[in-house]
């Protein structure tokens, strides 16, 4: 019975196949625009410093503990935590994940969406000749204004993300990830360097490597340790439920050393790109916000030659790097349903694709398509909500789960499970039972109360 009900459920074709898609899931638009956004909109280099920091000392052990959950289990989050601390209130961080999972869904397929139609922008060549940083603040005003346009595309990724899902891990997620995404590490690499290369770039490296500690504050905090959860996928249970697809043969602490430092490496990457190329071509501002890549990635297209080319690809391998992550926003609640309450794989995955896609729907239209919504930022709201006090809030209770109710010592003996060495676990009980929780609990407290 239960060898049936793990091969149900499905396991990972082998260590590499999670660690495909468990990178697959944290990288995506939070590397390539969130990140540089919030970059700009916090100072440039310092924030920087401090996100390093916060995915070092915080996300690192975050990670490893919701793997560790997961694996342990071999359950959904809920059932996960349910099965590890039977009828107690803990098992609503799973809850609060499964809600976390279909609103931030609900705007980051949004945002899919508007790459995709950059994709086909690109084919089209929208962007031929001689691109100048006012034509891509139009092309991009223009676009994200349509709400018909920007509303079909949000519906072709749900779609997508809705039909991978309901084949299942294995036939869905590992398939995709495999290939694709070392061609976009290969071609950020290519990006980066010819950004660095641009005359005047020197300028944009200043603005985004040296720090200048003086314009250190809360609110740089707050948004850094936000960046990491969102960009690691942590606080709602993803890695709880990939988790729980692992091998029990494998090694969880470098599975999540290995996925922590590739998030990493490729967001910093993607600032590589941004910013020399922002302060090589003057006329958009760092802190122009969400539109910052949909303006500046044409810019710097059209400084190769074969221009066009790069950018469908690019675009076309950043929706792909978006929809591993869109699946695994769907996959928390998805498999909550499955494992939980027996719904096929298929039903589960059609209802909660509607149910993002009702709550997408005013987001869709934020972007210019209705004016109050736009006025009112209703999708930056969402992300404010979800994105980063939620993540932070289910990080939070995460660590104190693992370190406090469940106890350290439990989850270091799944750690070391198949005779593996944990030679860092003392730094990794330090951060889990008192700096993680005291450190987000503090910031999530001071931006609050204000
Ligand atoms: N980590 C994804 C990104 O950086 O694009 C977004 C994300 C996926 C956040 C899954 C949270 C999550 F559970």
């Amino acid at each position: 019975m239960e060898s049936q009900n793990l091969s149900q459920r499905g396991t990972w074709g082998s260590k590499a196949a999670f660690i495909f898609a468990a990178t697959g899931s944290a990288i995506g638009l939070g590397n390539i625009w969130r990140f540089p956004m919030v970059v700009g909109e916090n100072g440039g280099a310092v924030f920087v410093f401090v996100y390093i920091l916060a995915v070092a000392l915080i996300g690192f052990s975050v990670m490893l503990a919701e793997l560790v959950i997961g694996r342990h289990a071999q359950k959904n989050p809920v059932g996960a935590i349910d099965s590890i601390k039977p009828r107690s209130p803990w098992k609503s961080i799973g809850y609060l994940g499964m809600i976390t999972g279909i609103a931030i869904l609900s705007y980051y397929a949004v945002l899919a969406g508007m790459l995709a139609g950059y994709f086909v922008k690109m084919i089209s060549g929208a962007f031929r000749g001689n691109v100048t940083s006012q034509m891509t603040e139009q092309t991009f005003t223009d676009f994200s204004s349509n709400p018909f346009l920007v509303l079909f595309f949000f519906a072709v990724v749900l779609f997508i993300t809705a039909y991978i899902i309901s084949k299942g891990v294995k036939g869905g997620i590992e398939r995709y990830t495999k290939v694709l995404m070392p061609i976009l590490f290969v071609l950020i690499i290519f990006l980066a360097i010819r950004a660095l290369t641009l005359p005047g770039a020197g300028e944009g490296i200043k603005f985004y490597l040296s720090p200048d500690f003086s314009k250190l504050n809360f609110k740089i905090v707050f948004f850094a340790l936000g960046q990491a959860f969102f960009s690691l996928s942590l606080g709602m249970g993803t890695m709880i439920t990939y988790g729980s697809y692992i091998n029990k043969k494998d090694n969880l602490v470098s599975s999540a050393g290995w996925v922590s430092f590739s998030d990493t490496l490729i967001a910093l990457l993607a600032g590589l790109i941004i910013f020399p190329t922002l302060f090589a071509i003057p006329g958009i501002s760092p802190d122009s916000g969400p539109s910052l890549v949909f303006k500046v990635f044409p810019l710097i297209f059209s400084k190769l030659p074969g221009g066009q080319i790069f950018g469908m690809l690019f675009f076309l391998l950043l929706l792909v790097a978006a929809i591993t992550s869109t699946i695994s926003l769907l996959e928390v609640p998805v498999a909550y349903f499955v494992d939980e309450r027996k719904w096929s794989r298929t039903k589960a995955a059609v209802l909660m694709g509607l149910c993002a896609a009702l709550l997408g729907i005013p987001s869709a239209l934020s972007w210019g398509g209705v004016k109050f919504l736009t006025k009112f930022e209703f999708w930056a709201k969402i992300d404010l909500i979800f994105g980063n006090i939620a993540l932070a809030f289910g990080a939070l209770l995460i660590c104190l789960f693992v370190g406090w109710v469940w106890g350290v010592k439990k989850a270091i003996a799944e750690i070391k499970s198949g005779g593996k060495k944990f030679t860092i676990r003392h730094i990794w009980i330090f951060s889990i039972k008192y700096l993680s929780p005291i450190a987000i609990l503090f910031i999530l407290i001071k931006i609050i109360i204000g």
